[in-house]
């Protein structure tokens, strides 16, 4: 069986799977539960200066009947006193000294940074973690995002920590910036150990529209909060990996954001996240989804004839590329499995509505499958996407892999259109309607 086990920037885990910061990581009574269950390790919710909480905290987005596809909450570091919490850590470590107990630390100033360091070291964590991006409430106060938002101030505050620091440090990034190298780079240049991302994303995700006030309601007054779950691994993916590949970042990378499952987490693991993180998965479905997690892994490293998964970490990586550099000459098209095809024709809405009308509705009333008009093609994909039925419609690839072009190559051999009228366009070569055509068509 594959070795699953990891040393994170210095900080040893039998497997990668680590709580966020966060509700579940609250106590040490929820740590000793998550660590009994078998997770790996445990970045503690942040810790500071203690903070009131505001109820109700949390915001949601269902979809359809999906509950809890995203999560909004505006809820600060925690509100337990720092003593408390330090001698749970001391305790927790007792009983489990193979997991990792990641302290997650915000404050303000310099002389606070060094205390919380030596009280955090004292009480045994094995890491530490500076959490610059909590993007409510901490913000509003100098701390949590309106650091992780001004790479000079991540540098001078890592290296505030970096002068006491006698265990490995991790930066924990907000994504709500435009461009998530620049703070991961002055983590780097600040001396941390390595960097955590995403934190929640600012969001407001609903509005009471009988009393005219966005969720979570505080009373008849709300505030925007950080969004988080399945809807935002989407923009963690490339952050992680727009840091994975930056060579002025080079840090080990902790990826957080949306993860639910083992897949999701190789997901992570192949764009460069040496350790996962997650929090709402857990809020939603607790500490018991560990034992899958890990199942996955293991199952899914067997399978591929891995022996590690340090392994797998950044294997997706020479895989990625800039559009520019994408061949223009692969080209596929759409083809339909008619002995899959229920005949629903959301492809045709979609394909004619919203993509190239290159799908004809049968003719013949008796037919109940749509047709693919191939030389209209352009092989977008969405009509394989919309389809409900499990590869009933495939990319067919038609190119004969001979002649590799990329944007950049034409660019350079001066063929690319440069002028408004440029025959070069790339839409010369489908056929497109008449657009008197439209008046006659109506609801299909
Ligand atoms: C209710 C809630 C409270 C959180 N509190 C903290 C916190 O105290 N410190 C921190 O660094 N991140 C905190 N986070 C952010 C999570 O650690 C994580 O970065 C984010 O939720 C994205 O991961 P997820 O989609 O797995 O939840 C919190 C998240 C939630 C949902
Ligand atoms: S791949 Fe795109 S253009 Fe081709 S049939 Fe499907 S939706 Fe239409
Ligand atoms: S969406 Fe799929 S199942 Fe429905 S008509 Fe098109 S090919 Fe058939």
């Amino acid at each position: 069986m594959a070795d699953i086990s990891i040393n994170f920037a210095g900080i040893k885990s039998p497997n990668p799977f680590w709580l966020a910061s966060g509700p579940p990581s609250n106590t040490g009574y929820q740590v000793m539960k998550a660590f009994d269950c078998g997770w790996g390790g445990a970045v503690w919710k942040t810790m500071g200066i203690p903070t009131v909480n505001v109820s109700s905290r949390y915001g949601v987005v269902n979809y359809r009947k999906i509950r809890m596809v995203g999560l909004n909450n505006i809820e600060l570091i925690s509100d337990r006193r720092l003593t408390d919490n330090l001698k749970e850590i001391e305790e927790v470590k007792k009983y489990f000294p193979d997991r990792a107990v990641v302290a997650s630390i915000m404050v303000q100033t310099r002389q606070e940074w060094h205390r919380i360091v030596k009280d955090v070291e004292n009480a045994g964590a094995d890491g530490i973690e500076l959490n610059f991006s909590c993007p409510h409430g901490m913000s509003e106060r100098g701390m949590g995002s309106s650091v992780g938002q001004e790479p000079k101030l991540v540098e001078l505050l890592t290296g505030w920590v970096m002068e006491v620091a006698k265990i490995p440090v991790i930066v924990k990034l907000t994504p709500n910036i435009s461009d998530i190298t620049e703070p991961a780079q002055a983590a780097k240049r600040g001396g941390a150990n390595a960097i955590a991302l995403i934190n929640t994303i600012q969001s407001i995700v609903g509005v009471d529209i009988d009393n005219f006030v966005p969720y979570p309601l505080v009373g008849s007054m709300s505030t925007n909060g950080g969004y988080s779950g399945p809807a935002i691994k989407p923009i963690a993916l490339n952050m992680v990996k727009n840091c994975a590949l930056d060579k002025d970042v080079a840090l080990p990378i902790s990826g957080i954001g949306g993860i639910e499952t083992w897949r999701d987490s190789v997901e992570f693991m192949l764009l460069g996240a040496g350790s996962v993180q997650i929090c709402t998965a857990v809020m939603h479905y607790g500490f018991g989804i560990i034992k899958r997690l890990i199942l996955g892994l293991e199952d899914y490293l067997d399978e591929k004839g891995f022996e590690s998964v340090n392994e797998i970490v950044g294997k997706a990586l020479p895989n990625v590329t800039n559009w520019e550099n994408l061949n223009l000459n692969y080209k596929v098209t759409a083809k339909i499995d008619k002995t899959k095809c229920t005949g629903c024709k959301l492809c045709y809405t979609a394909c004619e509505d919203g993509a190239y009308q290159a799908i004809a509705l049968p003719e013949n009333p008796g037919d109940k499958y749509p047709i693919i008009l191939e030389e209209n093609c352009v092989g977008c994909n969405l009509c394989s996407l919309v389809c409900p039925v499990d590869k009933c419609i495939i990319m067919e690839r038609k190119d004969d892999n001979n002649v590799v072009e990329s944007w950049k190559e034409r660019s350079e051999a001066g063929n690319v259109p440069s002028s408004f009228d440029d025959k070069l366009a790339g839409g010369f070569s489908h056929p497109v309607p008449d657009p008197l055509k439209a008046l006659k068509s109506g609801e299909k």
